[in-house]
């Protein structure tokens, strides 16, 4: 089977942010599952660089536009390569064939009577590249999308006959209720053209920067509206009106979009389709918009979240993961560090992670480990069968883009595993020489391990290979047809012992602040090293290495911190060192310390000091801190380490 998926082609003014991650991350998911499932697949992304505003972001700079787009389209390229996005094309509506498809395409709807020649008057605007009737515009003209002032265009135009794919429009959607995604979007679209089409302005002269009309049309003044241009992209990427060696892949099988473009595929781009006579796409997928910590994110703010910042700090596949699990396909979604670092923290780390170090740890110890599948189906059919039943419900999911139930059921494998784990208890079993029982659950956790990473592997491909690759296989189109299609079970084999794929995260690891707001640490000169052969340190008051060793310092985790009451000085903590209970320190730093801002954080604690009373209450540590003219700070790890941890 073909299978055609594509993305929006992104606007050149400006960089790439995590809304535009998540589509594209989205549609790589669908492209690397339809290709593992075997079907021919097209993944087609890229960059959308012709319009007024494009136009008027280059003229600010002072570049040319096409050295501006030049660049641009270049930073959404890098940053999908960076990501390892499967894209099979990358289209930029600047390339000389994508404008002579648009051109093929205009000339055919001409011909055919959807096109034709007046004067348009109207409020424009130039964010969205779109007219307005007055009767949408907000109190004082404001654009009804973005909100930024209109203008009254009157030019000569010519016009697509819109209106005449009306009722087409309403007869398709009803046959084909799949078509809008969700469904829930559906009815919008419905009662938006049930409220009546006007024939849409498909040409400008008020801008030069765009695709201009076929020459046998003789109106050099006239570029094409950008919407036209940019929609013709996803079948002149496949060489429509020019070479058409693709075009095999057409319909498309899902175009993805956010809900603010959804209008313009799921009524303009059809229509434009029904008029050029090609097929229409299966499903138009609109999803929702991302915000941060709870607000929308925009520039001024200085609050957008760079998703190569996210993916440095955190890695691609588990942001991948965290933004394809954490919403409901079609809702809109919040990012933040917290509910990421939860997700990591709590599915991959806990459920996903764990398993594999268990199932490592158990076979190192009963069978040098090597696991064999042998006695699997005879102690742990029910197991297998309860994971099979999920496995092969997957798929449903993903035809509905519900990425997050998809991953949500993927993970009851998981819980089948670590239950089998406490359930049969393999350690009670070697004990009691039931090797054959204990080494069977080992066996069925490795398999459905296997399993569900070949499931997962789309959406964490590289994570999944490396799982795979410890499991003795790898994750391709025959593996997925042995595995989950003829649920088949994994050859004998030598597990490797792995570090552990998802070290917890404890604390946000990126800056919270705009990036504008961060300082750039200072460039510091490096004078070059010398070796020092004789120390000029006094040998006065020194100590001995084991000396210093019988002071005990250690990782300490605020757990409380209280104000005492009558001191201005003191404050009183409760602080984790790794023991049954926590200690308590009073220390004096309330003069630079409130309580609250330390709860939660780590120290640094002298935790074999005698116990000792200050203000009459029990002091069981010492903090480190450091003073000096400016003030006192605490001394704490760089980064976050388990409490108790010792330092030295
Ligand atoms: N160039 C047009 C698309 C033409 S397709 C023929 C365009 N470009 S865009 O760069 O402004 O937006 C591209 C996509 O990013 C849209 O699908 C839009 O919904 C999505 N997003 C922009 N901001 C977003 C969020 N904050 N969250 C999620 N997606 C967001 O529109």
């Amino acid at each position: 089977m073909k299978n055609y998926i594509t993305t929006p082609i992104y606007y050149v003014n400006g960089e790439a942010h995590i809304g535009h991650a998540y589509t594209t991350f989205i549609a790589d998911t669908l492209a690397r599952h339809s290709r593992l499932i075997g079907n021919e697949t097209y993944f087609l992304t890229g960059t959308d660089e012709h319009g007024q505003k494009i136009e008027e972001a280059a003229k600010k700079l002072e570049k040319p536009t096409q050295e501006f787009a030049d660049e641009i389209s270049a930073t959404f390229r890098n940053l999908w390569d960076e990501f390892d996005i499967s894209y099979d094309q990358f289209i930029r509506t600047t390339d000389e064939t994508h404008k002579k498809g648009v051109q093929a395409a205009f000339l055919k709807m001409h011909e055919n009577g959807d096109i034709y020649k007046d004067f348009y008057e109207g409020n424009y605007c130039v964010s969205c590249e779109s007219f307005f009737p007055e009767s949408q515009l907000m109190d004082g003209g404001g654009c009804p999308d973005c909100g930024r002032a209109t203008t009254i265009v009157k030019e000569e135009s010519y016009f697509f006959r819109l209106s005449k794919y009306e009722k087409p429009l309403l007869e398709y959607y009803e046959a084909h209720p799949e078509f809008i995604l969700p469904k829930s979007r559906r009815n919008e679209v419905i009662s938006f053209v049930k409220g009546g089409l006007n024939d849409l302005s498909v040409t400008r002269t008020s801008f030069s920067w765009g695709v201009h009309l076929p020459e046998s049309l003789n109106e050099p003044k006239h570029v094409m509206y950008v919407w036209l241009d940019a929609l013709m992209n996803y079948v002149t990427a496949l060489g429509y009106g020019s070479d058409e060696a693709k075009m095999d892949f057409w319909p498309a099988n899902v175009q993805l979009v956010g809900k603010d473009i959804l209008r313009f595929h799921a009524i303009y781009w059809p229509a434009f389709l029904m008029s050029l006579g090609l097929p229409l796409p299966k499903h138009i997928g609109a999803h929702g918009w991302w915000t941060r910590d709870g607000e929308k994110m925009s520039k001024s703010k200085g609050n957008v979240v760079d998703p190569r910042e996210v993916s440095k700090h955190y890695g691609v596949e588990n942001f991948r993961y965290f933004m394809m699990r954490e919403v409901p396909f079609g809702q809109d979604g919040d990012f933040s560090q917290r509910a990421l670092i939860d997700r990591m923290n709590s599915d991959l780390s806990n459920d996903l992670g764990n398993l594999l170090n268990r199932i490592i740890g158990m076979s190192e110890k009963y069978s040098d480990f090597v696991i064999d599948s042998i006695n699997v189906e005879k102690y742990h059919s029910k197991e297998l069968d309860d994971a099979h039943t999920i496995l092969s419900s997957l798929e449903n999911y993903l035809g509905e883009l519900q990425l997050h139930r998809y991953l949500e059921e993927l993970w009851k494998v998981f819980t089948i595993g670590n239950k089998a784990i406490e359930e049969h208890a393999p350690w009670v079993k070697i004990k009691e020489g039931r090797n054959d029982e204990a080494l069977a659950t080992v066996a069925l956790v490795a398999n459905l391990l296997a399993k569900a990473s070949v499931m997962l592997h789309s959406i964490m491909p590289s994570t999944t290979a490396t799982i795979a690759d410890a499991l003795g296989f790898e994750i391709t189109t025959e593996s997925y047809t042995k595995l989950i299609l003829n649920k088949g079970l994994l050859d004998t084999f030598t597990i490797k012992k792995i570090p552990p794929l998802f070290p917890r995260v404890d604390e946000p690891l990126m800056q919270e602040a705009p990036k504008a707001m961060i300082e750039e640490a200072p460039k510091v000169e490096h004078p070059v090293l010398e070796d020092k052969k004789e120390s000029t340190v006094s040998l006065e008051g020194l100590i001995t290495i084991d000396q210093f060793f019988q002071t005990s310092l250690k990782i300490g985790t605020v757990l409380n911190a209280q104000e005492v009451p009558k001191s201005s000085k003191l404050l009183k903590l409760q602080v984790d060192l790794g023991e049954d209970s926590p200690r308590q320190i009073i220390a004096g730093i309330r003069e630079y310390y409130s309580a609250e801002s330390l709860i939660g954080t780590q120290v640094c604690v002298v935790a074999n000091l005698k116990p000792a009373k200050l203000m009459g209450m029990l002091s069981e540590g010492m903090i480190l801190a450091a003073k000096d003219a400016d003030g006192l700070c605490l001394i704490r790890p760089e980064k976050t380490r388990l409490s108790g941890s010792s330092v030295g």
